[in-house]
């Protein structure tokens, strides 16, 4: 069946890729939604489930026996996999050395590994033509102090984005990083950034819906960044030339 897979689907962006699915992609006849809260799964399941056969997956993806019972999902339906989208993430705002380090390292886990464990697993049942969309965002283009786990994992997602489409140009399999500024979303309350970060404050905020839509738009014409706003379009090109001294007073959280 063909399939698109999402995790970080119980909520902001994550919610809205299940929405604008079958507009974007409207070939897709089974969904995977993954996440670790599985009412809300359920009710998306529901709320979708008339048009799509919808495959709830209730993991944490924090946890590496999550790895396990996808690989086993995959072996057993082997899904023709067209879409795979890479949404769940979280950052926390604090420096280093002030912070747990289960807090610290849930940013590594879930924005790195699970993202690089993700993408191997799925690969073998992604087949020409399908697509990839790896959420990262602004933080990548430049290290942002009080942020900087945070950060590093969003510029390991666009780096690792940048190889993989290389290495998979010549199956046809196009890989997307998509790079949003702030958003109104679950995580400003669960980073501890909502009221914290006059940064945060002061920058303009994108919207999930428009986000999704420029996203999808992207990965189906074969884009391998694409920066939602015009703000944040010039900052990514800002960032490549200024030094890094002046870039990391002007990022900082
Ligand atoms: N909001 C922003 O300002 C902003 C800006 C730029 C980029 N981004 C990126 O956008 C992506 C989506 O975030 P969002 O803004 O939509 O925030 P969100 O509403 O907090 O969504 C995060 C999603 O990730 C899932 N998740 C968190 N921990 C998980 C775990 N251990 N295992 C499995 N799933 C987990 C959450 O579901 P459960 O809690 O149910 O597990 C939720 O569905 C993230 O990659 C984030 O870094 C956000």
């Amino acid at each position: 069946m063909k399939t698109a897979i999402i995790t970080g689907a119980s909520s902001g962006l994550g919610t809205e890729f299940v929405r604008l699915l079958t507009a974007a992609f409207p070939e897709i006849e089974s969904l995977w939604l993954i996440a670790r809260r599985r009412e809300r799964l359920e009710t998306l399941a529901a709320q979708y489930g008339d048009g799509l056969d919808v495959r709830v997956l209730p993991l944490d993806l924090c946890d590496e026996s999550a790895f396990k019972v996808l690989s086993f999902e995959l072996e057993s339906q082997r899904p023709d996999v067209q879409l795979l989208v890479n949404n769940a993430g979280c950052g926390y705002l604090g420096n280093l050395g002030e912070m747990d380090t289960a807090t610290q390292t849930r940013m590594t886990k879930l924005n790195v590994t699970a993202l690089t464990a993700v993408t191997n697993s799925v690969l073998p049942y992604i087949s020409r033509g399908g697509r990839i969309i790896n959420v990262s965002s602004i933080a990548s283009f430049c290290p942002n102090a009080r942020m900087t786990v945070y950060s590093s994992t969003k510029a390991y997602v666009s780096s690792f984005t940048r190889g993989l489409s290389e290495e998979l140009r010549r199956r046809g399999v196009y890989v997307t990083a998509v790079c949003p500024g702030p958003m109104e979303t679950e995580f400003l309350d669960t980073g501890g950034i909502a009221g914290n970060s006059k940064m945060f404050d002061t920058l303009p905020y994108c919207t999930p819906e428009k986000v999704v839509a420029g996203a999808y738009a992207a990965a189906l014409a074969g884009r391998t960044f694409y920066t939602p706003k015009l703000f944040y379009k010039f900052y990514r090109v800002l960032a490549k030339i200024i030094p890094h001294s002046l870039k990391l007073k002007l990022a900082k959280t």
